[in-house]
């Protein structure tokens, strides 16, 4: 297997899910979507969620971010 695959179930690469996240994929769902295809084990989810990460610009899901107090 190459380290290049994210998605052994699919023989998918790191760079296919860029290209579906690229072409409007907006969570693993649609890039799955995408793809032509649906998860199976899981165990790429993290890696994909990375891979959104980059393209929307925020911060991994798991992180809290602080919001201003609200003021009256
Ligand atoms: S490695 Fe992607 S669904 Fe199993």
């Amino acid at each position: 297997m190459s380290e290049r695959h994210s998605c052994t179930c699919h023989d998918i690469t790191v760079d296919e899910f860029r290209s579906a996240c690229a072409g409007g994929a907006h969570n693993v769902k649609t890039c799955f979507k995408t793809l032509g295809c649906l998860p199976q084990c899981n165990k790429c989810i993290p890696l994909i969620r990375s891979v959104l990460n980059e393209f929307s610009g925020q911060a991994p899901q798991n992180t809290v971010v602080d919001t201003p107090p609200h003021t009256a």
